[in-house]
C-alpha cells in the first residue's frame, strides 16, 4: 500500500539513522578544500544532481522578453506607494500566454528600491483588498468558501494577513507578486497546460523523466519576474529577495539556487522537498509528496520513495547551492508536518559551504529556542504557531534583508 499521511511519524526517538551526503566531497571522492573548486566542480555537479534526481532540468529565459505595464498609479494605497500591474510573456511573444505581476513601491523612494519577489497562491488580488488589482483570468486554486476555479470578488484580500504590504513599504523595500497559477496550474493534468508545452520539443507530451514538473515551472517563473526587474529602473534588480511559503517556499529555494541573480532567498515553512532533510522521514516523507503531488518534481524523484538514504543529495546541499548569498530558514513549532528540526539541520549542513566561502555561516549549533531568530548568513527561526506566513516572519525577513542586503 501507497504511504499516506496515517504512516506519519512525529516521533524523534524513531528518526533512522542516517548519513549526510557531504556537499564538500566531489563525486570522485577528492575534497573541496578551496572556493574555486567550490563554484567551478562541486556546486555545478550537486545542481546537476538535483536537476536530475529532484526537480527536473529547466529551459532558459525566451529569446525575446516582453512585457507590457497596464496599470499603473503612483497615488495608490491612499498616495503611500506606486502600484503597477505588468503582464509578463513567457516566449518573448506579445501575444502571450503570460503572468501577470503586481508591484507596489515605496512612494517616497528617491532611488532604485531593494525587493521582495513572491508567488502567492490565490490570485494577486488575494493579497490586498486595493480595489484596483487585477481579477486573474487564469485557473484558481479552490479555497474554502470561494470555489469555482474562477477569481471574484470575494477573494479579494483573503490572504493579506501573509502580505503585510504597508509594512514592507514602510520599511523602504518593494514587493512584487506573481499568482502561481499563471505559470502552472496546480493540478495534475499530465502537463497539458502551463508553461510546459511550450517547451517540448517535437513531438513531445510531457516531460522527460528527468525535466520540470510544477515546482520547476514555478521558479522558472520567478525568473521571469527578475527579469521584469531588471527592465525597471525604480526596482534594484540586484537587491532581490525572493520568499515563498511551503510548496512555494520549496520553490523559492529552488529558485534561488538556479539563478544567481536572487540576492537573498527566503524559505516560509517549506518542508519536505523544500529546507527539510529527507532522510529524516518525520512528518511528511518523499513517498507521501510523490503520490499527493505527482506532479510537482521531476519523475526520476519518485525512485526514492521510502529509499530515501539512496538519494545522491539532500536539501542541506539545495541550501548549500545558495551560498554564499544570504538565505533564511523559518519553521514553525506546530508544523511538524514540515519538520522543524529537519529544516534546522538542512541549515545547519549548509553551514560548511557558507564557511568555505568565507562568510559567518549558521552562528548556531543547536536549534534555538523558540521566538529567538539567528541572523546570521544562514538565518533561522522556528516561531510559535502554526503553519502560515505572520508578520513576525515578516519582521524578521525585513531585519535580515536590512542586515544583509544594505547599499554597499
Ligand atoms: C501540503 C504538502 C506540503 C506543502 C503544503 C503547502 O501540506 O504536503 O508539502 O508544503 O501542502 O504548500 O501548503
Amino acid at each position: 500500500m501507497a504511504a499516506s499521511r496515517r504512516d506519519v511519524n512525529y516521533d524523534e526517538s524513531k528518526v533512522p539513522a542516517y548519513t549526510l551526503p557531504d556537499p564538500l566531497i566531489l563525486n570522485n571522492g577528492e575534497p573541496v578544500t578551496d572556493a574555486q573548486t567550490w563554484y567551478s566542480r562541486r556546486r555545478p555537479e550537486i545542481l546537476e544532481l538535483f536537476k536530475t534526481h529532484v526537480y527536473g532540468k529547466v529551459p532558459g529565459p525566451p529569446t525575446r522578453f516582453y512585457y507590457e505595464i497596464f496599470e499603473e498609479d503612483s497615488n495608490a494605497l491612499d498616495g503611500r506607494a506606486v502600484r503597477k500591474q505588468v503582464w509578463i510573456s513567457f516566449t518573448g511573444d506579445s501575444s502571450g500566454p503570460g503572468m501577470e505581476m503586481l508591484i507596489y513601491l515605496p512612494k517616497e523612494a528617491d532611488q532604485p528600491v531593494p525587493f521582495f519577489l513572491g508567488l502567492n497562491f490565490h490570485g494577486n488580488h488575494s493579497i490586498h483588498s486595493d480595489p484596483k488589482i487585477k481579477l486573474p483570468d487564469s485557473w484558481m486554486r479552490p479555497k474554502e468558501g470561494v470555489n469555482d476555479n474562477r477569481a471574484t470578488e470575494a477573494g479579494r484580500g483573503l490572504s493579506s494577513d501573509r502580505w503585510p504590504v504597508e509594512l514592507i513599504l514602510s520599511r523602504g523595500y518593494g514587493l512584487g507578486t506573481v499568482y502561481y497559477g499563471d505559470i502552472d496550474p496546480d493540478y495534475h493534468d499530465g502537463f497539458q497546460n502551463g508553461v510546459h508545452p511550450l517547451f517540448y520539443r517535437e513531438g513531445q507530451t510531457e516531460p522527460e523523466s528527468d525535466e520540470w514538473g510544477a515546482i520547476g515551472a514555478w521558479a522558472w517563473g520567478l525568473s521571469r519576474a527578475l527579469d521584469y526587474c531588471e527592465k525597471d529602473s525604480q526596482i534594484d534588480a540586484k537587491r532581490v529577495s525572493v520568499m515563498g511559503h511551503s510548496r512555494l517556499g520549496k520553490t523559492a529555494l529552488w529558485a534561488g539556487a538556479l539563478d544567481e541573480r536572487f540576492a537573498l532567498v527566503i524559505s516560509n515553512n517549506s518542508g519536505c522537498g523544500g529546507a527539510a532533510l529527507s532522510r529524516r522521514r518525520f512528518g511528511e516523507t518523499v513517498e507521501i509528496i510523490n503520490n499527493a503531488f505527482p506532479h510537482w518534481f521531476c519523475r526520476n524523484f519518485r525512485q526514492y520513495n521510502g529509499r530515501e538514504d539512496e538519494l545522491p543529495v539532500d536539501q542541506h546541499m539545495l541550501i548549500a547551492l545558495i551560498a554564499p548569498r544570504p538565505v533564511y530558514v523559518a519553521s514553525a513549532e506546530e508544523d511538524l508536518w514540515a519538520d522543524p528540526r529537519g529544516e534546522f539541520l538542512s541549515a545547519l549542513g549548509a553551514d560548511p559551504v557558507y564557511r568555505l566561502l568565507g562568510t559567518d555561516g549558521l552562528a548556531a549549533t543547536e536549534m534555538p529556542p523558540v521566538n529567538q531568530p539567528v541572523h546570521s548568513r544562514i538565518g533561522y527561526h522556528i516561531r510559535t504557531g502554526k503553519h502560515a506566513v505572520t508578520e513576525y516572519d515578516w519582521r524578521q525577513y525585513l531585519d535580515f534583508a536590512d542586515r544583509h542586503l544594505s547599499a554597499e
